[in-house]
């Protein structure tokens, strides 16, 4: 019959090397598996990636130039701007994620290194109405001014409790804290803010 395509013609053909009899339960089975199985990624056109971040505890799939910063992907793709682009090359810290448990400068890292891990963003933390210890004590201690860097400062500011650096000695907080430039020099307060919430995290 000219509509048998090549598979089927091959389990017709194994199935009359077998006797016939095994043949149809295999297919059964191929079938439940199949209808099992997750749906496939879509292919990846030419010169793109296909990649799935989990970013605040959600998988996000995305396609995606392989050169596109996680920074980029996250602000642009997923639009989640609260990390902020300052400098793009690894010194403010305005654009700083937490992957894995640790601060990550999200301009210098790929997106596509970044699957599979669990990356966290200011978005994730908190919402206005109920904030993260950090961010109230942000507030309470005025730890901001125009506001740009203050994501990053927080996302820091709990990172170097998630990665065990915390202390009471405000110089250490302060040397912890030394990758995230405020133009606004509001470093008082965030060095008061980062002091007080970790004796509550
Ligand atoms: Fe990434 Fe400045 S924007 S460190
Ligand atoms: Fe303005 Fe820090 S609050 S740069």
């Amino acid at each position: 019959m000219s509509s048998f395509d090549p598979t089927r013609r091959k389990l017709l053909q194994a199935g009359a090397a077998a006797g016939g009899a095994a043949v149809a339960p295999a297919m059964l089975i191929d079938a439940e598996a199949a209808a099992a199985a997750p749906a496939a990624r879509p292919p990846a056109a030419l010169g793109t990636a296909n990649v799935t971040l989990r970013v605040n505890g959600t998988d996000h799939q995305v396609m995606l130039d392989p050169r596109t910063t996680l920074l980029d992907a996250v602000r642009e793709r997923l639009h989640l701007t609260g990390a902020k682009k300052g400098c793009d090359q690894g010194q403010c810290g305005a654009c700083t994620m937490i992957v894995d448990g640790r601060r990550i400068a999200s301009c210098l890292t790929l997106a596509v290194m970044q699957e599979g891990h669990d990356i966290t963003t200011i978005e994730g933390l908190g919402t206005p109405k109920n904030l993260h210890p950090m961010q109230a004590a942000f507030v309470k201690h005025d730890g901001f001014q125009c506001g740009f860097c203050t994501p990053g400062q927080i996302m820091s500011a709990v990172g170097l409790i998630t990665e065990g650096h915390a202390g009471d000695d405000p110089e250490r907080v302060r040397e912890q804290m030394s990758g995230n430039i405020c133009r606004c020099g509001a470093y008082q307060g965030i060095t008061e803010a980062v002091l007080e919430a970790q004796k509550i995290m």
